[in-house]
């Protein structure tokens, strides 16, 4: 159901931080949830999709999503004179970085870039990366006005059908049986969805039948959840590698799939190779193919407890099973080198990595014949108006900061305004488009 333009109303028994879309109520359950009680307000188009009206005004620009890349691409539209409408799924602030397992610590995350203008707090390196972040995020979003609404998780892009110079937004608004559709319509688009709620889930034979538990690294909380049980993890990556030194202590056993050998750097991971391995993924999209792993452009560093790990056994190497079966994996003859040729098991953990989160905009064809989306820079080659940032290439926390700062420049160059001197994508107000 659209909510009607009469339908969001401040709630007279919140603060004056609190809205409700019909019956859904848009406040900050965490702080920097929505901000000011003008946004909803202001920034909601209507139902209808009429402009006019303060409810219903067209918007220079909309960014969906308030991890790393978009609140780093809403701080350059901001001060670039613009007025962003971030519309962001999230529970509260902290982008992907909220849903990370709690016994990832900040001291074992592979660093997390300052957003521009505030640098992260040096903190305790033993504090959750899920408490950390999330907390400079919140403070980020208060401090820099950005009035993120959420928890509005955007359905889809497509062409405004009466307006060819306009893309029409419709989101809904709140979880539940209260939730609510909001339509919005704006001249350029800011997409900041990163990967983290679209888990990639490989298909293998028998994978149906397994009667143990199958989860994917997304669903990963906690080790000691595998006390006793024998653990077959798939994939090459860092999910993969950091899980399995971590369950390992607490499983009965664990075995270690990957479809390729493990790529082991010697380097420590360096300006010098973060470079190399943009360019190697920018070289993938700018050919229209979808980014391939991560750790296809990153390989594993070899880390002192990532050597203790294969001077134990835990990071021993099997290569990819032929299939499922009820209680374990199956391997053909010859594929082990000691004959394995079954393992017993009581979990699969696909630690098989992530894809872009782009579904939503399917309607605006974005995709080359390969499968990935084109980009000059970080705007999209089919769509001027739509940016794309922590997508390919700057799909880490420093990338998505400079990506935000190139997609306020392509928003402007989008909306005919140039840049100015001054602030870091201009302190010109855009001219009418
Ligand atoms: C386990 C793990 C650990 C990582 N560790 C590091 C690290 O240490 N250092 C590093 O640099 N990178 C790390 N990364 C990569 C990291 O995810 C990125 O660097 C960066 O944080 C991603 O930022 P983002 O803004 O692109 O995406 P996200 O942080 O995922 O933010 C996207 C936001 O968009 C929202 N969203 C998604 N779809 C919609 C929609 N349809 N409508 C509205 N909102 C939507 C989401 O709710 C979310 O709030 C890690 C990734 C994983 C999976
Ligand atoms: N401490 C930390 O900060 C931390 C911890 C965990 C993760 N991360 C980050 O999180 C991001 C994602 O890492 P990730 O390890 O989840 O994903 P990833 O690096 O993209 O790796 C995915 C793995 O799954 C494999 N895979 C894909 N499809 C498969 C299939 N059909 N069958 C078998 N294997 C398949 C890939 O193999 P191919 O390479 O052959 O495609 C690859 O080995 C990275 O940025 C990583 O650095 C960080």
């Amino acid at each position: 159901m659209e909510v009607a333009i009469g339908s969001i109303t401040p709630l007279m028994s919140c603060s004056a931080h609190c809205w409700v879309v019909g019956k859904v109520r848009l406040d900050p359950v965490v702080e920097g949830g929505v901000s000011s009680v003008t946004d909803v307000r202001e920034t909601v188009g209507t139902g209808a999709g009429g402009a006019g009206g303060p409810w219903g005004a067209v918007r220079d620009v909309v960014v969906v999503g308030a991890g790393q890349a978009g609140l780093s691409a809403a701080y350059h539209l901001r001060r670039a004179g613009l007025d962003p409408l971030v519309l962001d799924g999230g529970r509260g602030p902290g982008g992907a970085w909220q849903e990370r397992w709690d016994s990832l610590t900040m001291a074992e995350t592979h660093g997390v870039h300052d957003l521009p203008g505030v640098p992260l707090p040096a903190g305790d390196p033993a504090e959750r990366a899920n408490v950390a972040v999330p907390r400079y995020y919140a403070a980020y979003e208060r401090e820099n006005d950005l009035r993120v609404v959420r928890p509005v998780a955007v359905d889809d892009v497509s062409q405004d059908p009466d307006d060819p110079a306009l893309l029409r937004v419709r989101a809904t608004a709140g979880t539940g049986p209260d939730a609510r559709g909001l339509t919005v319509r704006t001249r350029t688009l800011v997409n900041a969805t990163g990967t983290w709620t679209r888990p990639f889930w490989p298909r293998y034979p028998g994978m149906e039948a397994f009667r143990g538990r199958q989860l994917h690294t997304h669903d990963f909380r906690s080790a000691e959840d595998f006390a006793g049980q024998h653990v077959v993890v798939v994939g090459g990556g860092a999910s993969a590698t950091q899980l399995l030194l971590q369950i390992a202590p607490h499983a009965s056993g664990t075995t270690w799939v990957t479809r390729r050998e493990p790529v082991w750097v010697e380097e420590e991971f360096s300006p010098e190779l973060g470079r190399a391995a943009v360019a190697r993924v920018a070289e993938r999209t700018s050919a229209g193919l979808p980014p391939g792993s991560v750790v296809s452009v990153t390989g594993l560093p070899l880390s002192p407890r990532y050597r203790a790990g294969i001077a134990s056994g835990v990071l021993r190497r099997r290569p990819m099973f032929d299939r499922v079966t009820a209680s374990g994996v199956e391997w053909a003859p010859g594929a082990n080198d000691d004959g394995l040729l079954f393992q017993p098991a009581d979990v699969i953990l696909w630690a098989t990595g992530f894809r872009a989160a782009l579904d939503h905009l399917a309607p605006l064809g974005l995709r080359a014949p390969g499968g990935g989306i084109v980009l000059d820079g970080t705007t999209a080659a089919r769509d001027p108006r739509v940016q794309l940032v922590g997508y390919g290439p700057s799909a880490s926390t420093i990338g998505a900061n400079r990506a935000g700062r190139e997609a306020a420049r392509g928003v402007l160059r989008a909306l005919g305004t140039s840049p100015g001197r001054g602030d870091a994508a201009g302190s010109r107000r855009p001219v009418a488009a």
